[in-house]
């Protein structure tokens, strides 16, 4: 008999995303002929940018041939793809990252859901809420925390509530916590964290020595040049911080899979007896313990988006979904509706028409108007009464989509 870890048995629902896509499935099979539009998963739909093709072409026939060839890749990721990280994400604006500070995978879901995994069992935990599901389901899976209360919160995290009063954007808490998990630009909300918020965050860290897990998977729509793109921006944060970033939505990569994780050799944890030991060489040995690099046609691709028409093209890429973004607030602006978000990150948050639950207005808006949006409730209790659409589309479909939700 082999016993399951019932640590899974607190999940109190199904992943978001795929319970989505089966409700959608479900409307699709009874409704052939529905013109579905989805602006629900953040899935890029763009094409990759010219570059990125030409370098995985290139790599791949360097792949066919006796000189080119290679198997396992260094374990951190190629020093071709840690220098453009470096260079391109961290030295143009002012910091300092060494090449065995990042960690190269393949995916910042993959990254911030293992991470704590270095993590003692019974480590505190803070997340804002809401927030990514990753998050908290993969400490709930670890065994981190109780089961799920009538509202859907677990016993043992701190939840921050991200509110219109505060800006969707929570303070650090007066107490101690050792984790805290915080997402700029965020998802689900779209709101941006300034240096000043961030400066509260990391002084909170530094006072409690606390962690913060920094998810920055959507930098590359912040449209203000003086908003922080990277929480080392801030002063300090090289002691308390570890932080994740993709190519996923900053280069049309959520197929092709590859992100990276910075862990400065500075961030410490401490034993039971109060020794303190580096995360970075916790991770090194988890990492090397489980995964074994990236692809090398893949990281090619990655540091593709590096070179000047990299750069250039999947920029283009950014400005077109930001645009959407821009058409989506707008419009159901000036429809009356309720929302935020979506100027420096590719997801609107709106507030509920008429009252209705997230998961209502999901039902309303698949059948009336074939619209798929994320409810809100599914990043976390605070979420309800909130309706997430993103921006990750067509033109066409994006304004065909704000006409019908403003219709039904
Ligand atoms: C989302 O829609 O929240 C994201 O696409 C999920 C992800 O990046 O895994």
């Amino acid at each position: 008999m082999a016993r399951i870890n019932e640590n899974f048995q607190k999940l109190a629902a199904g992943y978001l995303f795929p319970e989505i896509g089966r409700r959608v499935r479900a409307y699709a099979d009874a409704n052939p002929d529905a013109d579905i539009i989805r602006l629900g998963i953040g899935d890029v739909t763009l094409p990759l940018a010219p570059a990125v093709v030409d370098a995985m072409h290139a790599a791949v026939d360097e792949m066919g041939t006796d000189k080119g060839f290679r198997g396992y890749g260094p374990e951190n990721g190629y020093d071709f793809l840690l220098d453009g990280i470096r260079e391109h994400d961290y030295r143009a604006r002012g910091i300092e990252i060494d090449s065995d500070e990042i960690f190269v995978s393949d995916g910042s879901k993959q990254d911030s859901g293992n991470i704590q995994e270095i993590f003692g069992q019974d480590s505190t935990l803070l997340v804002t809420d809401p927030s990514y599901p990753v998050y908290v389901d993969t400490n709930v899976m670890a065994g981190r925390t109780g089961g799920a209360d009538d509202n859907g919160y677990y016993g043992g995290i701190k939840y921050l509530p991200a509110t219109e009063e505060n800006g969707f954007i929570p303070t650090p808490p007066s107490e101690a916590i050792e984790l805290a998990y915080l997402c700029s630009p965020n998802n689900p909300t779209g709101a941006v964290a300034t240096r000043e918020n961030l400066e509260a965050w990391v002084a909170w860290a530094k006072e409690h020595d606390a962690v913060i897990l920094f998810d920055a998977a959507y930098d590359a729509f912040i449209q203000d040049d003086s908003l922080p793109r990277s929480i080392y921006e801030i002063e300090g944060a090289k002691d308390c911080a570890i932080e994740m970033r993709s190519f996923s939505k900053r280069a049309g990569f959520t197929g092709v899979r590859c992100a990276y994780m910075v862990i400065p050799k500075t961030v410490t944890g401490t034993t039971a007896s109060g020794e303190r030991v580096a995360l970075n060489q916790l991770w090194g040995r988890r990492h090397a313990t489980k995964f074994n690099s990236v692809p090398y046609v893949i990281q090619r691709a990655a540091a593709a988006t590096f070179t000047p028409e990299g750069q250039a093209q999947t920029q283009e890429q950014v400005r077109h979904y930001m645009e959407n973004a821009r058409l989506i607030r707008d419009g159901l602006a000036a429809a009356n509706f309720t929302v935020f978000g979506g100027e420096h990150a590719p997801y609107i948050w709106m507030r509920t028409p008429d009252g209705q639950t997230s998961w209502d207005c999901f039902d309303t808006l698949l059948s009336r108007a074939q619209v798929v949006g994320t409810p809100g409730s599914g990043f976390g209790p605070s979420g309800e009464g909130y309706f997430r659409i993103s921006a990750f589309n067509s033109r066409e479909n994006v304004e065909e989509a704000i006409r019908r939700i403003i219709a039904n």
